[in-house]
C-alpha cells in the first residue's frame, strides 16, 4: 500500500513537472529577472547618490513605465507586471485568479516550502509568478513602519493616497513578479 502510494506520488509530480513547458519557464525567468535587476540596481544607485526622498520619487516616476518598457522589448504574447496583496500602486492590484496564487504563496511561506517559481495554466497559455520575500532590510526604508518620517509618509498620502504597502517585515511576502505568456 506504501509503496503504491509512493510510485502515484512520484508519477503525479513528473506529470505535473512534465505539464509545464520548457519555453515557459525559461521565458518567465528571463523577463522577472530582467525587470528585478532593472529595477534593484536603479533604485540602489538613486539611493546611494540622492537619499531616500529621492529614491521615492523615482521608484513613484519610474517603476511602472519601466515595466512597462521591459514588455515593450519582448515578444508578442508576454507581459509582466508586479502585483501584490497589499499594494501601493493600484495598478498593481491583483486579478482574482493571481490572488488566488498569491494566498497560496502565503501559505507555502508560512509551511518554508516556498519556491523560487510558480506556474499555473490560464485558458490561453500560462502564468508564471517569481515570489518576492522581503530579505533586505532596505525594503523596510518604504515598506516597514514609515510613520516616523514625516516626509516619506505625506509624499506616500499625496501620491499613494490608498496605500497597502507599509509596516512589512523581513521575510514577509511582498508580492511577486508575474508574467503572462500566452500560447
Ligand atoms: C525608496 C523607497 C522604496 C524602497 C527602498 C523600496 N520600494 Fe518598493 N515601492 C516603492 C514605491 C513608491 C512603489 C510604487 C511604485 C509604482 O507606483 O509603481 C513600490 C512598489 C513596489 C512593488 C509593486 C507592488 C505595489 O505595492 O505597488 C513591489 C513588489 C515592491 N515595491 C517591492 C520592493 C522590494 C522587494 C524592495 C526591497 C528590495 C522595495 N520595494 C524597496 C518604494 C520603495
Amino acid at each position: 500500500m506504501y509503496k503504491l502510494t509512493l510510485i502515484s506520488l512520484l508519477l503525479s509530480s513528473a506529470l505535473f513537472a512534465n505539464d509545464i513547458p520548457q519555453n515557459v519557464i525559461d521565458a518567465g525567468d528571463k523577463v522577472s529577472s530582467a525587470l528585478l535587476k532593472q529595477l534593484s540596481s536603479k533604485l540602489k544607485n538613486e539611493l546611494q547618490e540622492n537619499g531616500l526622498i529621492a529614491a521615492v520619487r523615482f521608484c513613484h516616476e519610474n517603476a511602472y513605465t519601466l515595466t512597462e518598457e521591459i514588455n515593450l522589448h519582448q515578444l508578442k504574447g508576454l507581459n509582466v507586471r508586479r502585483i501584490s496583496l497589499k499594494q501601493r500602486n493600484p495598478a498593481n492590484a491583483p486579478k482574482s485568479d493571481e490572488e488566488e496564487t498569491l494566498k497560496q504563496m502565503q501559505a507555502l511561506l508560512e509551511q518554508n516550502k516556498l519556491p523560487p517559481f510558480l506556474v499555473k495554466k490560464t485558458p490561453t497559455g500560462h502564468k508564471y509568478y517569481k515570489p518576492l520575500v522581503i530579505k533586505k532590510a532596505v525594503c523596510l526604508k518604504c515598506h516597514g513602519d514609515i510613520s516616523k518620517n514625516k516626509e516619506l509618509s505625506s509624499f506616500m498620502q499625496e501620491h499613494y493616497p490608498q496605500d497597502k504597502a507599509i509596516n512589512y517585515k523581513m521575510n514577509d511576502l511582498r508580492g511577486a513578479i508575474l508574467v503572462d505568456i500566452q500560447n
